[in-house]
């Protein structure tokens, strides 16, 4: 009887996804960093060590030969994310390169849990960048909200998840990107053949001891969580959408995403030459510090840990000055004799993220780390840089009614002329 079991035939077939140390992604070393998809902490002011990450995850480091590569294959200055580090490490990109100068491209593919209606600024960083991509690349673009995944992971009833899909739908779209190449997806909603069929294709060839040891998760979780990795799996392979790709079964995918989502892609990349499909390329962004600092976490249930995207200019003011964490000294006298220091200081990390004017960041950091610049100085240019970027995406939202969000969510032909 027992051996008749699904279960026990399923992981007789499989030689499967070999797994070794790094595949392991529960990582908590001594350095007190931990990072997988659910859990994103360091004990350190300085947030986590990404060198680090890059020899624990096995990928490579974005050194300045690629973003030269890059701007010389677009034509174009690399984006200030790219610039700065904040993008710091991929996989394969330089073969999505070397396929894009041959004139073969490649679609991008990122995506959202959307757990909470309430976005924060840092929510909009993996957006703003894959929006610079799909400018300077022209290729479609695909984005996955997981509603699935959110109502599996926290306590939110499916429908409630899907609304909540649609909510954020908007936020994204308000990002700018272009309604002829881009499609965004709820995962219930847009279950379907080609898509079911490749998840099915990938959950036969994945075992529960390798979910188990890559997700970290237990004989006590719900096996929905146990499927869910094929699921986010299944849009780096163009099969999923046969309405933009036809029979193009081999077109590659760049999918740019913040490290902590990189063991669902790594799974990705084991199960892809067993179906005859191409690895997804990737870009790894570091983490959006919450104000308090980089070791304590942004959360949708406190509101001071967060610029939010419907804060009110007063709200970002105050919510500067009351609780980024500084890195400035006790008073006048100390700061400017001792200076600050800018690694640690969030308004100045923030700004690294949203000042895109080199000359202007790194005369700030001069100014902060010489003690010319005052706490409070630095702040002012902070809120004055990010009042504006909120200000203007809250405008972006309005323009997207629930046509304009049906016309980006209907499955359909996007622009692809390959
Ligand atoms: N799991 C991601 C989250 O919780 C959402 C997601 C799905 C995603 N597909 C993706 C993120 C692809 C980046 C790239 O936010």
């Amino acid at each position: 009887m027992a051996q008749s079991s699904p279960v026990k035939g399923l992981g007789e077939e499989i030689s499967s996804v070999q797994l070794d140390e790094k595949d392991v992604l529960k990582v908590e070393e001594d350095d007190g960093d931990v990072v997988d998809p659910w859990n994103v902490t360091s004990k350190s002011l300085t947030g986590v060590d990404y060198d680090k990450l890059i020899k624990k995850f096995g990928s490579s480091k974005i050194d300045q030969e690629l973003i030269a590569r890059i701007e010389k294959v677009t034509g174009k200055k690399v984006h200030h994310l790219l610039r700065r580090g904040v993008f710091f490490s991929h996989r394969d990109m330089h073969t999505i390169l070397n396929l894009f100068e041959q004139g073969k491209p490649f679609f991008l593919y990122t995506g959202r849990g959307p757990s909470s209606d309430s976005m924060h600024l840092g929510h909009l960083i993996p957006f703003m960048f894959t929006k610079w991509l799909q400018d300077v690349f022209d290729v479609p673009l695909v984005i996955q909200l997981t509603d699935d995944e959110k109502s599996l992971w926290k306590n939110i009833k499916p429908e409630d998840a899907k609304k909540l899909a649609y909510q954020n739908a908007k936020a994204i779209i308000a990002c700018g990107f272009k309604l002829d190449s881009t499609f965004i997806f709820s995962d219930i909603d847009f279950m379907n053949p080609a898509f079911y069929l490749n998840i099915l294709k990938i959950q036969k060839l994945v075992n529960g001891t390798t979910v188990k040891a890559i997700f970290g998760l237990q004989d006590c979780d719900s096996v929905g969580k146990f499927s869910f990795p094929a699921i986010q799996a299944a849009p780096s392979f163009s099969s999923t959408f046969p309405l933009i790709f036809g029979s193009q079964t081999k077109v590659p995918c760049l999918i740019p995403c913040a490290i902590d989502q990189d063991p669902y892609f790594r799974l990705t990349r084991d199960v892809a030459p067993k179906l005859g499909y191409v690895k997804p390329a990737l870009m790894h962004s570091t983490f959006f510090p919450a104000l308090q600092g980089a070791n304590t976490k942004m959360s949708a249930s406190d509101l001071n840990s967060a610029i939010f995207l419907n804060d009110t200019p007063k709200q970002i003011k105050n919510k500067v000055n009351k609780h980024a964490y500084s890195g400035g000294q006790a008073t006048v006298e100390e700061h400017r004799e001792k200076g600050g220091n800018c690694d640690v200081d969030i308004a100045y990390q923030y700004l690294t993220f949203f000042l895109e004017d080199d000359e202007k960041l790194e005369q700030i950091r001069k100014d902060y780390t010489s003690g010319a610049l005052l706490t409070g100085e630095l702040k002012k240019i902070l809120i004055d840089t990010i009042t504006p970027i909120v200000l203007q995406h809250q405008e972006a939202m309005k323009q997207v009614n629930e046509e304009v969000l049906r016309q980006y969510m209907t499955p359909r032909k996007l622009k692809f002329d390959f």
